[in-house]
């Protein structure tokens, strides 16, 4: 089999993901990638037509395939002679779970890697580059779900505040405040005129969020007591997580900031205002995004006077951190012992500091 990666969907992940793997597709040692696009739009026109030109292959099933023709897009292959060449499907639409089902069952051989992203709870492991790769097994973890780019920032701040350097068992309960932009940047519909509240929808663990990062730490045999709340801005910026969290032993400023400035998946930051933030993966990112999965914001850090009650902001750096993660599966399939070395290339897409 070639080791090919098929990416399905050109939205607001899947456009960015094949951006970043054709840049970077020689030093990450992928021979073709390939992606399929439902939807024949002149609208979308010229984003494929850059797609192409960055050397991807466009992939389309029955008559949609004379009109991507028709509009000077040229079709390399079929949907199930993509998945049938490739080494790893990642699906970047809303509809991972049904594709699981009427399409990725019938190539499920053992040989390939199916991926899905944040909306597709259940369809595989959940997976966080840096906070759960050791719980992936070669050859038994055939479907992997990417958490959503909120629950990559509850994860690094779990793993940075409470875990580490204290221990595992060090939390005692994590409460989290997702303050969500209204629409994606891409998107020109859904805006919202003032700031709306979410509804507490989980019995449990109040939104997906928390109950999705639940299930990630679950895959490390950690069960955790966590709770969130979403509300929504009137913003196209980035995403803010207000962490408060409970800890059985006491931490201090310096413990923190030595952990998140050794963590190269964090950037810290000075900056109190998101737009600030956004710009800076606008001007110095690929494709806008920087790949670092939370962008800390420091003078925000409140540490209680026992040292064991911490909150404070930080910022969600667009959804760098779910393509950081969906890349670094598809590399772990694919040369399980080399996912490091790979990924050394994405380098100029991390920041220590914003
Ligand atoms: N947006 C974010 O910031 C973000 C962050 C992290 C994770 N995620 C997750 O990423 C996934 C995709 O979200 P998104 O925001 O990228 O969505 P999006 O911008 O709405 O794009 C969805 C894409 O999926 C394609 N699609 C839908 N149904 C399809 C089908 N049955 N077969 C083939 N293609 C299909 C659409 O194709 P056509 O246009 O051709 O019809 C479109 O390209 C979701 O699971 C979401 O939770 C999103």
């Amino acid at each position: 089999m070639k080791r090919n990666i098929h990416v399905v969907g050109t939205g607001t992940i899947g456009e960015p993901l094949i951006g970043l793997l054709t840049t970077y597709r020689e030093e990450l040692g992928i021979d073709e990638l390939t992606f399929h696009k439902r939807t024949a739009t002149p609208l979308d026109q010229p984003k494929i037509k850059d797609l192409l030109n960055r050397g991807a292959k466009l992939c389309v099933d029955g008559p949609a395939r004379e009109e991507f023709k028709a509009m000077d897009l040229e079709v390399s292959y079929g949907v199930e002679e993509a998945v049938e060449k490739c080494a790893v499907v990642i699906d970047c639409t809303p509809m991972g779970n049904q594709m699981k089902e009427t399409l990725y069952s019938k190539f499920d051989d053992g040989s390939r890697l199916f991926v899905a992203q944040g909306s597709e709870f259940g369809f595989g492991k959940p997976y966080a580059r840096g906070i759960n790769d050791d719980t992936l097994v070669h050859g038994e973890d055939k479907y992997v779900q990417i958490v959503s780019c909120n629950t990559h920032n509850i994860g690094a701040i779990l793993q940075n505040i409470a875990f580490e350097p204290h221990g595992e068992d060090n939390l005692i309960r994590g409460r989290f405040l997702c303050i969500r932009r209204a629409n994606d940047i891409s998107q020109a519909g859904k805006f919202i005129p003032a700031p709306e509240v979410g509804k507490h929808g989980d019995p449990e663990f109040g939104t997906h969020h928390a109950r999705d990062a639940y299930h990630l730490y679950k895959t490390k045999d950690l069960e955790l007591d966590l709770f969130s709340s979403a509300m929504k801005v009137n913003t196209q910026y980035m995403h803010i997580l207000h962490y408060d969290l409970d800890l059985r032993r006491a931490t201090d400023k310096e413990t923190i900031m030595e952990q998140v400035l050794g963590n190269d998946r964090i950037a810290i930051t000075d900056q109190m205002n998101s737009g600030v933030v956004f710009s800076f993966g606008r001007d110095h990112g690929h494709y806008g995004r920087i790949l670092n999965q939370t962008v800390f914001n420091v003078p925000s850090l409140h540490i209680s006077r026992d040292g064991k009650s911490v909150s404070g902001y930080c910022f969600t750096p667009q959804d760098g951190n779910s393509l950081l993660s969906s890349a670094a599966v598809a590399i772990w399939h694919i040369y399980p012992d080399e996912v490091a070395r790979r990924l050394a290339c994405f380098a100029p897409c991390f920041f220590s500091r914003v």
